[in-house]
């Protein structure tokens, strides 16, 4: 699946569309055994500001963030997480997302601009490649998106050289419970919905080690199923955290 990113983008562009029409968000999946893209919350001003997509509900309240914490966001969406991050932290420290989707880049500008949030940092840019200096990060979080990457060795060596020695990588993403079959892996409506990038415990735990990370640990929230050419996949939701010592 040689463009899959640029399917992704689009996907996601329409999504956010869709949440901001209020109608069904069911974007890439129709028709197919796969969940559908649709928000697992928002926030509202007024209307839906910023439509959720995560895997975890509040993960920045999940990340344990401390006042003055520089937090990146990978994959930061219209910014739900990474307005509740910019709060965490407070005024004396700074949340900065990086999204590869410019429409999601433009409405978590606005998002943030209508919040009055001062400690944000919005940028452009792909996870495998982030646009940010070495060690400059305590805490990178993200929120249902390393599984939409082709490429997640690129993107856990980039957690790694963006923190600092002793910063945390908290990522809430979803695991299979077993190796997908090559069919399901190749199938692009079920990539953009969050399915076939899915890596299993131990290919996450590979990647993450790769990149550098120790002490990585699997938090299983919930677990989800369906039957795909009569095999039943399993997949959680859960968050992957890991330090770079
Ligand atoms: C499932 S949504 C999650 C968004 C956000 N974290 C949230 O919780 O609402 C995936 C987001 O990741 C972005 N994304 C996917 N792959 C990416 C990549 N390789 N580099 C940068 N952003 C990416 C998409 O543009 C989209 O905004």
């Amino acid at each position: 699946m040689p463009k899959i990113k640029d399917t992704v983008k689009e996907k996601y562009a329409e999504a956010l569309e869709k949440s901001k029409e209020k109608k069904d968000t069911a974007c890439c999946s129709e028709g197919s055994p796969v969940e559908h893209i649709r928000p697992v919350a928002g926030l509202f001003s007024g209307e839906l500001i910023a439509p959720s997509f995560g895997c975890i509900y509040d993960l920045p309240g999940r990340a344990d963030i401390k006042s003055g914490e520089i937090i990146v966001d990978f994959g930061s969406g219209s910014g739900y997480d990474l307005i509740r991050a910019a709060k965490l932290t407070g005024p004396n420290g700074k949340a900065i997302g990086i999204d590869m989707t410019p429409e999601m880049i433009d409405q978590s500008k606005a998002n943030i601009d209508k919040m009055g949030l001062k400690n944000v940092e919005i940028k452009l840019g792909e996870i495998e490649n982030v646009p940010l200096e070495d060690n400059i990060a305590d805490v990178v979080i993200s929120n249902c998106v390393i599984n939409l990457s082709p490429d997640k060795q690129a993107v856990f060596s980039e957690a790694f050289r963006i923190l600092k020695s002793g910063g945390r990588l908290v990522d809430a993403d979803k695991i299979a419970a077993k190796e997908h079959p090559e069919s399901l892996k190749e199938n692009s409506d079920a990539w953009c919905g969050c399915i076939s990038g899915a890596l299993t415990k131990e290919g996450y735990l590979e990647v993450i080690r790769n990149a550098g990370f120790e002490n990585i640990e699997f938090e299983i929230e919930d677990k989800s199923s369906f039957k795909w050419e009569g095999e039943e996949i399993i997949l959680y939701n859960g968050i992957i955290r890991a330090i770079k010592k």
